[in-house]
């Protein structure tokens, strides 16, 4: 099944999300939902928040970037209950985009590692460190189970910039070639 993904101005998007268990109601089923979702709307990363639910899931396929970083060859993969436990590294900046965001693009600058303590889709515990663009996938989806967006994270006047924009997307306005909401 496919998603509608809840976009900006959503008062949802800001909300935390909480923990899940292994009883968790059809949740492979959810995850398979959430990977065709994020496939469909050309995205590497799809957080549960943007597909209404407050639970601390995301999925990552950047298979579609690795001709351009080849690092990102099979980074497919499932967090659960993920917490980052260190950052680390000068902050660098790269253009994000985001599908609760449609249309905007721009520089966003983030830690350059990340350590991450997270459940996979069988429950098995993983800790892990990623950097490069793996690291700012990650922490991007990440922050989503946060109520955080790239966009709180850009200069002042970068965002009074895109103000109109936001607007026209909290107001159902946006363009987007996939399927949108507001919650
Ligand atoms: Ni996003």
């Amino acid at each position: 099944m496919i998603y509608p993904i809840v976009v900006y101005g959503s008062a949802l998007l800001r909300k935390k999300s909480q923990d899940i268990d292994a009883n968790y109601p059809q949740l492979k089923q959810l995850i398979d939902d959430m990977f065709e979702t994020m496939y469909e709307s050309d995205g590497v990363g799809l957080a549960a928040p943007q597909i209404g639910k407050l639970i601390r899931l995301f999925v990552i396929d950047a298979e579609a970037m690795a001709e351009d970083d080849p690092d990102l060859e099979g980074f497919k993969k499932v967090f659960i209950n993920a917490r980052i436990v260190d950052q680390e590294g000068e902050p660098w900046g790269f253009t994000e985009g985001c599908l609760s965001l449609p249309n905007i693009r721009e520089d966003v600058y983030r830690p350059e590692k990340v350590r991450i303590r997270y459940l996979d889709e069988n429950f098995v515990e993983h800790e892990e460190v990623y950097g490069g663009i793996k690291a700012r996938i990650v922490q991007h989806e990440y922050d989503h189970l946060d109520g955080i967006l790239f966009i709180d994270k850009i200069a002042p006047l970068k965002k009074k910039l895109i103000k109109g924009r936001l607007n026209d997307i909290a107001k159902g306005k946006a363009k987007a070639s996939y399927k949108t909401r507001i919650i």
